[in-house]
């Protein structure tokens, strides 16, 4: 049930409830608040004729005459807009939730707004009652809010049946065929539709033999996907490989600029759009980690985008291009050679080339997903094009779903970063201006979706922040615990509440401290992630290096005598980076590569702090045990022991982290432990 337990629609089920208006996802709010209401005794109209006594009105504006209380409520056109235009609009998904004369309005321009609204509602509780509900419209900042779920068709030798999955199996495919379970994916498509996700990618960025199928043979199966998701708003979209043509077509070439390739894009797509009429569009991984794409032809990205995004266009869909485009076969020993520069190297050029309807999908930092890194300098570097900011959900860097790591004040800082200093736009105004924001799932089969019952929230606050990037994550974090504990808790809610935030509020810069060092990231066991091994990586092809020696550590990326990534970014961000001094410590040893004994602007030498944040990492997941163990009774067990259970795991790994990590620089150093702790 996750966020969308049966009692959390008890306000609204227990009323008489109205709705007015007619269309698929209004039969989708019909269906929720009649069973709301069938099991708390509310009563449902689909007027006119309705009641005078409605609680609570569910209105389309255009839909003929309202009721009164919407009547009264169409005239406040001028309430106060969150996160809109200020125009008055409600657009295709945004609504108005008022009160008028008691009764509890949401009105809406378009079906999806009543969805959203609706969800809105049973978010607020009884609060949505109350005589001092705001009045606001409520819009999206955000157009495109999706889900990329890295899932095979096929169990894959390597990657298995999710790739970097930490929750089960895939929801939709198992073994090599469609699972054919709408109920559970129709339950899935209500949890997305609450938390504001409008889109989904229903199989792996890496595209393997059977998977590629799915743009042709197998196109029944997404169809029936896209069914189940259609009366949540949500439209599904399909990642291909750029070999399509070649792999599935017969032709010899895939070369983008060949027109019996462009004949067979246009064809297959059209064949897509008779069975989906809705379908969202493509996303591809091209000349990436060994995926095909237009290099091998001569030519570049926008000619790759472009010839799919042509293939789109007469539908309405759109590709989604992963700027994701890096060197993987490296020499550790060549300096010169920076994996963080590959991807602005790559696109930056290519601006004002890309059709309309390509949106460029950029992993919000320069490196993959690591706990700490700058923000990508392609989101500041390419104004002609439509982007789409990523981040990943499921956890491959940040725990794999065993460790709590609580996401939104990561991705929050993310989204609140001015790439061209105080005056300029914010990340988040990037993603709005087009391509949005996406995040690879974190979802599998299963019980508690997500592995690690707490990592719900990192879906659930991927969803709200995509909706409105300048939520707080403290607070997105509080109506989730609202929504999915309290009405299941046998405990103290309040203690419940308090529990919750102590572990999760700071549990992404927890992990942090003991796995990534002033944005020093990889450190990972190579090929799984998981768990430390310091020099798992430095002398591999992949190109994620700290450079630790006896004297220092850290990536010499200035312009002065390093890569000259800093020159990447616009100013105030390229001097920034480029200063020792000013740089943010967080980030220093990802730009320079410093002597152990150099101080930081808290005061502390880098090889101290490396020591004590890891010191203190391992204490804070301890405390994360114990508040949990006392939270034992409030929850049903299988949850609490599910939790119980990780944390045990957290500490565990933690602990090694701690260890190898103090150890090993202890050893390089030769420096002490200012405070003598055991270090081994
Ligand atoms: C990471 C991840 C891969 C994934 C890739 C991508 O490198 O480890 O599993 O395929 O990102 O984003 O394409």
């Amino acid at each position: 049930a996750a966020w969308l337990p049966t009692a959390a629609f008890r306000e609204l089920g227990s009323r008489p409830v109205l709705v007015h208006g007619d269309g698929l996802l209004v039969d989708t709010v019909l269906d929720e608040v009649s069973r709301a209401c069938a099991r708390y005794g509310g009563r449902l109209w689909h007027g006119p004729p309705w009641p005078v006594d409605a609680d609570l009105v569910l209105a389309l504006r255009g839909a003929g005459p309202v009721p009164n209380a919407a009547a009264e409520t169409v005239r406040l056109g001028a309430t106060p807009a969150v996160n809109g235009t200020g125009d008055g609009a409600l657009g295709d998904e945004g609504y108005l939730l008022t009160r008028a004369s008691g009764v509890t309005v949401v009105l809406a321009d378009a079906p999806a707004g009543l969805l959203y609204g609706m969800f809105h509602v049973v978010r607020l509780g009884a609060a949505a009652f109350h005589d001092d509900l705001p009045a606001r419209r409520h819009r999206p900042a955000l157009d495109r809010r999706m889900l990329d779920h890295w899932d095979n068709v096929a169990l894959h030798p390597v990657s298995g049946q999710v790739e970097r999955g930490y929750a089960g199996g895939s929801l939709f495919w198992r073994d090599g065929a469609a699972r054919h379970e709408p109920a559970r994916l129709r339950d899935y498509a209500r949890l997305l539709a609450a938390c504001g996700v409008n889109a989904i990618c229903v199989n792996n960025v890496n595209v393997h033999d059977t998977e590629a199928l799915l743009l042709t043979d197998r196109l029944g199966d997404v169809a029936e996907i896209a069914e189940v998701f259609r009366p949540y708003g949500i439209r599904v979209h399909l990642a291909v490989t750029f070999a399509a043509p070649v792999v599935l077509g017969g032709l010899p070439t895939a070369d983008p600029l060949d027109e019996r390739v462009r004949d067979w894009w246009a064809a297959a797509t059209r064949r897509v759009y008779q069975r989906i009429p809705d379908f969202g569009g493509y996303l591809v991984k091209a000349d990436s980690e060994g995926r095909p794409g237009p290099f091998a032809y001569g030519r570049d990205h926008a000619d790759g985008a472009n010839l799919l995004a042509e293939a789109l266009a007469p539908h309405g869909g759109v590709v989604r291009w992963r700027a994701f485009v890096y060197d993987h076969h490296q020499d550790w020993r060549d300096r010169s050679t920076d994996r963080a520069r590959a991807a602005h190297d790559h696109f930056a050029p290519l601006d004002g080339r890309f059709a309309d309807n390509v949106i460029v999908q950029v992993k919000f930092g320069p490196i993959d997903f690591q706990p700490r890194e700058p923000v990508s300098p392609v989101l500041a570097a390419m104004p002609a094009t439509r982007l789409a900011v990523e981040v990943q959900a499921t956890q491959e860097y940040t725990g794999q779903q065993r460790h709590v790591c609580y996401l939104g004040p990561w991705w929050s800082e993310v989204l609140r970063f001015r790439p061209h200093g105080a005056a300029g736009d914010t990340i988040a105004d990037v993603a709005g201006a087009g391509g949005g924001l996406v995040a690879v799932s974190n979802v599998g089969d299963d019980p508690f979706w997500t592995g690690h019952p707490l990592a719900q929230a990192n879906l659930y606050a991927f969803g709200r922040l995509a909706w409105d990037p300048l939520l707080d994550p403290g607070a997105i974090l509080d109506e989730w615990i609202d929504l999915t504990w309290l009405p299941v808790t046998s405990g103290d809610p309040e203690a419940l509440r308090r529990t919750m935030h102590a572990i999760m509020d700071d549990s992404w810069r927890t992990y942090e401290r003991y796995t990534a060092p002033l944005g020093v990231g990889f450190m990972v066991r190579p090929g799984h992630h998981y768990g430390p091994d310091v020099d798992g990586y430095e002398y591999t092809q992949w190109g994620t290096y700290h450079f630790a020696d006896r004297d220092g550590v850290g990536v010499d990326r200035t312009r002065a005598t390093g890569t000259g990534f800093t020159g990447q970014y616009p100013p105030p961000w390229s001097e920034v980076y480029e200063s020792r001094d000013r740089c943010p410590d967080e980030l220093l040893l990802f730009f320079h590569h410093v002597p152990y004994r150099h101080v930081l602007h808290s005061g502390r030498t880098v090889i101290q702090h490396i020591y004590d944040t890891h010191f203190a990492g391992v204490e804070e997941v301890a405390a994360m045990r114990e508040r949990w163990r006392l939270l034992a009774g409030a929850l049903a067990p299988a949850v609490h022991d599910r939790v119980a259970e990780r944390l045990d795991e957290q500490l565990r790994s933690a602990v090694e982290w701690r260890d190898q990590i103090n150890t090993y620089f202890f050893r390089k150093s030769g420096v002490p432990d200012a405070h003598g702790r055991r270090i081994h």
